[in-house]
């Protein structure tokens, strides 16, 4: 009887001590924890999200302050071990990071301090730039096509199109530059229009960018006319100077012979057996001579009738 009395008291005061044992360890405030209530650190700009920090144990009411960067953002009061919640707005390029919590409780000196946490700042993609340095190619040469979105949060994938067909892999970008695909142009059919497309993890948008075309060097479109407008005036020059022979060269000619007919005789008659070997041979061959000769012609018998005239 003695004995069960003893174990029984003994017991009673073990399982005092434990009871004291936990209610320490329940009071001693542990370091919290800084999550993001929505499980992801990707945000977009003007996304309201909740970070949640919870100690696990301590002795309530506590305390719990948020730090951006190091300085107070709020403080809470959690009558419970229940997590503490702070709901921000990222608005600007600093709300992304770096935050940390602190847990405070009554009987804790001081207090405890979480891990930190950063946001990454997910942007949309803009409408990406397909160019190239050569916009002239000819067939056989290699010319580079290059896309590029100036906005929009990294990493970025580019896929190049002619007309509506790829005709390159994704290409992914792990820093802001240009993807660039090198082209062979072997047929006319390479001068088509291309395009590319950018996509990033955000925001399920795809961009596509400009229709970029390659011209066929040395064959732009308005050399043609311009060749055109060339030989044209150029023949208009020559059939206004065919024209102007009969009018004004001829007659000058003559005058000069006739000058020289009235200074010698011998010339006259040279003059004479010119014209009337011409006129002899041109009737000859009249029949066959194209139209424009036989004009000249008719004119030149007249200037000679004037000539004689003139002699006479
Ligand atoms: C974000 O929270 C602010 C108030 O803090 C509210 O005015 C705004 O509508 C919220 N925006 C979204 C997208 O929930
Ligand atoms: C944050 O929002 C939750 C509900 O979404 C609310 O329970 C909590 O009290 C808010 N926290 C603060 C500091 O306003
Ligand atoms: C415990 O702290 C709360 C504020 O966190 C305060 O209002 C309360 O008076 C404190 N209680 C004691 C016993 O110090
Ligand atoms: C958060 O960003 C800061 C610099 O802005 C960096 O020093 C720190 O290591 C980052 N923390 C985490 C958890 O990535
Ligand atoms: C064009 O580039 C390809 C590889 O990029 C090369 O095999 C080919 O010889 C090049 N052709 C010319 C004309 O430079
Ligand atoms: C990229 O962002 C800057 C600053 O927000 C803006 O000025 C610019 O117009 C944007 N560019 C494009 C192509 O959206
Ligand atoms: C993106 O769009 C696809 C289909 O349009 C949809 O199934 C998916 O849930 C969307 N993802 C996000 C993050 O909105
Ligand atoms: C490119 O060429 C196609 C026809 O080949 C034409 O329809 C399109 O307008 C051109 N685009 C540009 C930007 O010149």
């Amino acid at each position: 009887m003695f004995f069960l009395t003893i174990l029984l008291f003994s017991y009673l005061q073990m399982s005092q001590q434990i009871q004291k044992t936990t209610a320490n360890d329940k009071e001693v405030l542990s370091n919290p924890r800084l999550i993001p209530v929505q499980g992801t650190l990707n945000v977009v700009m003007n996304q309201n999200v909740s970070l949640s920090c919870h100690s696990d144990s301590g002795s309530p009411p506590v305390r719990y302050t948020l730090f951006k960067h190091n300085q107070k953002v709020s403080t809470l009061n959690r009558p419970d071990l229940a997590p503490g919640l702070f709901n921000l707005t990222i608005n600007s390029a600093s709300d992304v990071g770096e935050y940390k919590c602190k847990a405070e409780t009554n009987i804790s000196s001081g207090g405890k301090y979480s891990n930190s946490l950063n946001f990454t700042l997910k942007e949309p993609i803009s409408k990406p730039v397909l160019s190239s340095p050569t916009s002239q190619a000819k067939k056989g040469q290699n010319v580079t096509l290059s896309c590029l979105s100036e906005n929009g949060s990294l990493p970025i994938t580019y896929v190049f199109f002619k007309g509506r067909q790829s005709i390159s892999p994704p290409v992914t970008m792990q820093k802001r530059a240009a993807a660039v695909i090198f082209l062979f142009i072997s047929s006319s059919s390479d001068f088509g229009t291309y395009k590319c497309r950018a996509e990033n993890s955000c925001c399920n948008i795809t961009k596509y960018s400009n229709s970029f075309n390659f011209t066929l060097a040395g064959e732009r479109s308005h050399s043609r006319p311009l060749i055109i407008a060339l030989v044209l005036i150029l023949l208009l020059f020559i059939t206004g100077f065919a024209l102007a022979i009969p009018f004004f060269i001829i007659p000058s000619y003559k005058a000069k012979k006739f000058k020289c007919t009235r200074s010698s005789t011998g010339c006259t008659s040279t003059v004479n057996a010119e014209d009337s070997e011409n006129y002899v041979i041109y009737t000859e061959i009249e029949p066959v001579k194209p139209e424009e000769e036989y004009v000249n012609f008719s004119v030149i018998r007249r200037e000679d009738e004037k000539g004689e005239n003139l002699t006479l």
